[in-house]
Parts: structure tokens; C-alpha cells; sequence
């Protein structure tokens, strides 16, 4: 079995399903409340996990009834969490998500989250340096992220970083990304442009791609798929066209399948279009969790070149 690392956020997300979102200053009667848990670095591992991938989580939760329930879940999924400390100073991440048919507005409180420090990933060096690929994301401290990154690619451990939340990075954290995974409003942070057609997103993942060879660019587009950089031309692999019930943690599966396919030595096309599958057939259920496929489901769908 291959080896996943998952540094990252957990969270419990409160699922209010509401027609709209409400504008400032209006009260609205929401249709229902759901208790589901996520953390981009939570969903990530699960989506890793659910693929027959050996996940281990580091993180942090709260020592309290959110922290315990998420510990219990991901422990019940598979995934090894000894390394998510419980702490007693702070509070469980929380993420608050107003859902409507069409799509989702969140708000996280980070709580616990803040808490996953550097000295969280010295006290599981050998962890990282014995998997095949480490995975993180930007909800938890930045400092973290770029160490996470270094002692992973210094040890000669594949590493991606998925650069969400949208947040400004520098190109000292990149140095170590193997492979970067923003959705276009993230990517347009990165190349500080702004991106409004087809043609400018091509040519600003082209002009990227070109100044940092050693990351692997790869642009999530939703319901269009996904597009990445070969031979100076960008490329994109369709999605698939599912019923969509929810879209939250479609690109933390999409993370969570991409570090599946690139430890099991895919194609880039096969790479992107077996992540690209998990990914729409996680938004068929409601919860980012709820819908990640199995390894069985996603072969089903996705035909490998
Ligand atoms: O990517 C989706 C996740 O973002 C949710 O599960 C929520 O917790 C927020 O962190």
C-alpha cells in the first residue's frame, strides 16, 4: 500500500441548506442544518483513503465533543491519526457552509487549527520521511505549510500543495510544491492577474508554468475539468457530467485522488482525469465527504488512456 500524508485542517462543518444566501442586514428561514465533518486536510485524507491509500493525518482539533467525533470518524474511515494532537487551550475548526441548489458561501473559524505548528511536523519527521507523498493546503498556519513542504521534499517525499483558501504565497513555499492545484480564483492570486477569458487563463498558466518548471501547474475549472501545461500548451481533460447535489469538498477529493494517481505512476492525462472523475462524483451527495468515491466507483467511470 502506498503512503499518504495529510498535513492539514479539520473542521466540523455546519451544513445550513437555505434557498439563497442572505444579504447583509436580512434574517432568512434556512430549510435544514447538517452536522458533517470537513478541514480541507480532513476531506483530502479521507478522498486518499477511500482509494485504498494508507492515510495518516497531522493536524489539530480541540479536546472537545467536535475534536472527538471527527477523531472517531476519520479513525473509522481508516485513516491513522495519532498524529492529530487533541488540544485543551482552543477549540474545534468550524466551518459554517450556507449551501444552495447552485452552489456554497463558507466561513471558517480556525480554532485548533492555528495550533498545527512546526514543532507538530519535527515530532512526525519519520512519518514524512517514510511515505510516498505529502499533501497540504492554506488553512493552516503558512509557516507550517512551507516547512511541511521542505522536510518532505528534503527527504525525497513527493509533495502537493493545494493553495486553498484563496491566499497571496510566495515563491519560497513553491520551491518545495512538486504540484500546485488552484481553482482559477486561487490562480489568479498566484499570477496576481486578473483572469476574466479562456485565452488569458492559457496564456497566464503558460507564462507560469514557464518561470517555476519544478511545480507542476494544475488549474481545477469545475463542471469544464481540469487543465495543466505540456509542451507549452495547456491542456484539459473534460469532467464528467453528474447531477450535482453539493459541491462542497469536490477539489479536496480532487487533491486526495490526484496524490493517488501520481503515487501509482499514472499518465498526466490519467493523472488528472481519474482525480477529475472522484472529484464530480463527490458532489452527487450532500457534505464533502458523503460522496467520495471508492477506487471501484471511480474506475467505473473513468476509462484510463
Ligand atoms: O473544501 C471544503 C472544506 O472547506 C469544508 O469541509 C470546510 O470545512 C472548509 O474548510
Amino acid at each position: 500500500m502506498k503512503k499518504v500524508v495529510v498535513v492539514g485542517s479539520l473542521n466540523m462543518d455546519l451544513v445550513i441548506e437555505v434557498n439563497r444566501i442572505p444579504k447583509i442586514g436580512e434574517t432568512l428561514k434556512g430549510e435544514r442544518m447538517n452536522y458533517l465533518i470537513g478541514g480541507k486536510g480532513a476531506n483530502q485524507a479521507v478522498a486518499a483513503c477511500r482509494l485504498g491509500d494508507e492515510v495518516t493525518m497531522i493536524g489539530c482539533v480541540g479536546k472537545d465533543t467536535f475534536g472527538d467525533k471527527i477523531l472517531k470518524h476519520l479513525n473509522e474511515e481508516g485513516i491513522n491519526v495519532n498524529s492529530v494532537k487533541s488540544d485543551d487551550t482552543t477549540f474545534t475548526g468550524i466551518a459554517t457552509i450556507f449551501k444552495t441548489k447552485v452552489d456554497n458561501s463558507i466561513v471558517v473559524i480556525p480554532g485548533a487549527n492555528e495550533f498545527c505548528s512546526r514543532k507538530l511536523i519535527d515530532e512526525n519527521i519519520d512519518l514524512i520521511k517514510s511515505a510516498d507523498i505529502l499533501i497540504t493546503q492554506l488553512e493552516i498556519p503558512i509557516e507550517t505549510v512551507e516547512y511541511a513542504l521542505k522536510v518532505a521534499k528534503e527527504n525525497g517525499v513527493k509533495t502537493i500543495l493545494n493553495p486553498a483558501p484563496a491566499r497571496d504565497i510566495g515563491d519560497e513555499i513553491l520551491k518545495n510544491a512538486d504540484f500546485i492545484t488552484p481553482n482559477e480564483t486561487e490562480f489568479e492570486l498566484i499570477c496576481r492577474k486578473s483572469i476574466e477569458d479562456n485565452k488569458t487563463l492559457e496564456k497566464e498558466m503558460i507564462n507560469w508554468q514557464d518561470k517555476h518548471q519544478n511545480t507542476r501547474l494544475i488549474v481545477t475549472r469545475g463542471k469544464e475539468g481540469s487543465s495543466y501545461v505540456e509542451n507549452n500548451a495547456v491542456k484539459t481533460v473534460k469532467a464528467i457530467t453528474v447531477k450535482v447535489t453539493d459541491t462542497t469538498g469536490a477539489g479536496d477529493t480532487f487533491n486526495g485522488a490526484l496524490a493517488h494517481g501520481i503515487i501509482n505512476n499514472y499518465s498526466m492525462e490519467n493523472i488528472i482525469g481519474f482525480a477529475g472523475t472522484a472529484a464530480s462524483l463527490s458532489v452527487t451527495k450532500l457534505g464533502a465527504q458523503t460522496g467520495m468515491p471508492t477506487l471501484e466507483e471511480v474506475k467505473k467511470n473513468y476509462i484510463k488512456n
